[in-house]
């Protein structure tokens, strides 16, 4: 790609005027504060955005590194800065979340019934014996409660670890177990797309498991009145426990870096890592990218569509926009529910201006709208947006100019976000009145993030070269640790390959050999990207050798037109290899055996049998023929190692 032949997509006058970061040298100008003066780029503007109690005299600790620490010695409360504050601002009255039910209802939530609401569910807790730093577990659907539970634990001090109403029993229960949780928060069902699914029951199967000794108690949100079972002694109503709960509760005010929250993610081993989010740091880059990247103003009204149980549910649904001031819309249910038209729908009637969602998401919406000129979004009126956002996985081209063109009309920017749970918030991002856009290309990093590629031995990698994707430098909303896990913390993300010295982030890119854009090129670990959601190859390879006639299996990944990735099993089963139909029954019976053990979205969309498993002479399985093979690619590559050369034909699928 050469620049001529680039074609930049560029906002226009009006947009750059209006902007938090108002054309390409505003942006730089940022940037060159922040290779200047590091720690004072970010201290200046934590300062300005978050409303300390004490305020911090030490800006970044990096005396044990890689365990960085941010404005250590300053104390505040997210709740407070979520809430109060806007309520001390007079904006008591001002809408904070729209919230729109699966059935299309509508609820509206100001600031101030949000920080009553908030404090009653906080005073609940801490009646519950929920102290500061104890951890909290919540299972719970895209609901104005789930929110608020967030917001409580925030309040007094308890970092929350959401565990999304899509997992398992099992998952719940490990993880529910790893974090020595002594509070669930579940709800006895969710809605979803007009049905009515359990969860209650779920977390019921989770406990009777064992492993979740911590565990003191069960509230439960009555959502969609599905009779469950409730357990004397251990288990509450949410509306019982709060109905004589105080409407005032003063906050917990904790150290920047007391821990906010835990978020399980997919790593390359089996064991998914809870993430550890600090307080001050992280509220800081929520804030700031709500500013930079979202331009947000008072008259917005900003929809992300993500779901609380992931990391961009947290940062753009529970504490940034609400940071800001902001009015949200909250949704609960399925794109395409009660027809693919649901967004657009919901965009007009909200009068919605900021609309951030996945590239899946998009893709989906594009065949559906294909041949149904109703659910087109041409057939709504979307003049309220104002811009447009992207998360989750690489968009590809096509779907990011249908998106500019058919929902933006052609005047909306485009951010196409690329972040990680583990970054608490966007590091690679266009700003919308600043960066000319490329699709495809999630473009320059955020002011004061030092993303670079390198090379095995972390030398810097010329612009068109590809390359891994690292951090040079600490920043305030990364990752604290991996719970009770410090040795994998530093084996995953500082590793010994570049001194301990960079974050490695775990995906490729490369650097366009003209404009310096990025363009991550895919994990380079063992993690796939189904759908925008995280998934460990080893983490599905375990769920099936947990089932009894399951021998042995390995698990890739094949790019798919929809979900960007698809997951492929080859499975060597301790019986015979079946076919016909006996095949079919088997994939359907493993099929279902993974969604129960770790959730629906791990499910393999090709499960393959094989007599055994590609492995070279001393035993390890050869993936990149199996990557080949899950592709349908014929087979060119060398397979002189491979000691069982004719299980490949009953691998082609
Ligand atoms: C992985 C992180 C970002 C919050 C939600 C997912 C991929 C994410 C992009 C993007 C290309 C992207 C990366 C990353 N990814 N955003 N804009 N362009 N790839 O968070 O579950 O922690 O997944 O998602 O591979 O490492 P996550």
């Amino acid at each position: 790609m050469s620049n001529e032949s680039v074609q930049f997509y560029y906002p226009s006058d009006e947009i750059v005027k209006n902007a938090a970061v108002s054309g390409m040298d505003a942006y730089k100008a940022l940037c060159a504060e922040a290779e200047a003066d590091y720690e004072g780029f970010w201290a200046k503007r934590a300062r300005e955005l978050i409303t300390w109690k004490e305020p911090f005299t030490q800006v970044l600790d990096e005396s044990n590194a890689p365990f960085f620490k941010w404005f250590a010695d300053g104390k505040l409360n997210v709740s407070y800065n979520c809430l109060d504050r806007q309520v001390e601002a007079g904006l008591g009255d001002k809408v904070a979340i729209i919230f729109e039910a699966d059935n299309g209802d509508v609820t509206k939530v100001t600031y101030k019934e949000m920080l009553t609401k908030v404090c009653k569910m906080a005073n609940l807790l801490r009646a519950k014996g929920v102290q500061k730093g104890d951890r909290v577990v919540i299972y719970m659907p895209m609901t104005v409660e789930g929110i608020v539970a967030m917001q409580a634990c925030a309040r007094i001090g308890a970092p929350h670890s959401i565990v999304f109403g899509g997992f398992s029993a099992q998952a719940l229960r490990d993880r529910i177990n790893d974090a020595g949780a002594t509070l669930l928060i579940t709800s006895d069902g969710q809605f979803r797309g007009g049905k009515a699914l359990p969860l209650k029951t779920i977390a019921d199967e989770a406990i009777a498991m064992g492993g979740c000794d911590t565990l003191k108690g069960v509230v439960v949100f009555k959502r969609t009145g599905v009779e469950c079972n409730m357990v004397a002694g251990r288990d509450e109503w949410l509306h019982d426990g709060l109905a004589n709960q105080p409407e005032t509760c003063e906050p917990e005010w904790v150290g920047a870096e007391h821990p906010l929250f835990l978020l399980y993610t997919s790593g390359s081993t089996g064991k998914p890592k809870g993430v550890q989010h600090s307080t001050g740091g992280y509220l800081l880059h929520a804030i700031m990218t709500m500013q930079w990247t979202f331009d947000i103003k008072p008259n917005d009204v900003f929809w992300c569509t993500a779901d609380i149980g992931w990391v961009t549910g947290h940062t753009y649904i529970t504490y940034g926009p609400l940071a800001c001031g902001a009015t949200e819309v909250v949704f609960e249910g399925v794109p395409t529910y009660p027809d693919a038209g649901r967004f657009w729908k919901m965009i007009q009637d909200h009068k919605v201006s900021i609309f951030y969602t996945a590239p899946t998401a998009i893709r989906s919406l594009i065949k559906a709208s294909d041949t149904k000129p109703e659910v087109h979004p041409k057939s709504f009126d979307l003049s309220s947006l104002r811009l447009l956002g992207s998360v989750g996985e690489p968009i590809n081209p096509a779907a990011w100019e249908w998106y500019h063109h058919n929902v933006g009309g052609d005047r909306c920017p485009i951010v196409d976000t690329f972040w990680q749970t583990e970054t608490g918030g966007h590091m690679i991002t266009p700003l919308p009145g600043a960066t000319p856009l490329v699709p495809g290309s999630c473009t320059l990093p955020f002011p004061g993030i030092q993303f670079a590629v390198v090379d095995e031995t972390g030398a810097d990698l010329p612009w068109g070269q590809g390359g891994i994707l690292v951090c040079k430098k600490p920043w305030p909303s990364m990752i604290r640790t991996i719970w009770n896990d410090d040795e994998r913390y530093i084996k995953s993300y500082y590793p010994a390959d570049f001194q301990g010295k960079y974050y490695l982030a775990g995906d490729g890119a490369i650097r366009d050999k003209d404009t310096g854009y990025f363009t991550i090129t895919g994990r380079i670990d063992d993690v796939l990207n189904v759908s925008g959601h995280r998934m460990g190859t080893m983490e599905i390879e375990s769920a099936l050798v947990a089932n009894p006639l399951v021998a042995e299996a390995a698990v890739v990944g094949r790019p798919d037109d929809l979900t960007g990735e698809a997951i492929v099993a080859f499975v060597v089963l301790k019986g015979q290899r079946p076919t016909g139909d006996d095949a079919k029954k088997m994939i359907k019976e493993l099929s279902d055996w993974v969604g129960k053990e770790i959730g629906p979205i791990a499910k393999p969309k090709d499960i393959r049998f094989g007599d055994n498993l590609p492995k070279t002479r001393s035993g390890k399985i050869m993936r990149r023929l199996l990557r080949g093979l899950a592709k349908g690619e014929e087979l060119t590559q060398d397979t002189s190692t491979l000691e069982n050369p004719a299980i490949l034909e009953q691998l082609k699928g």
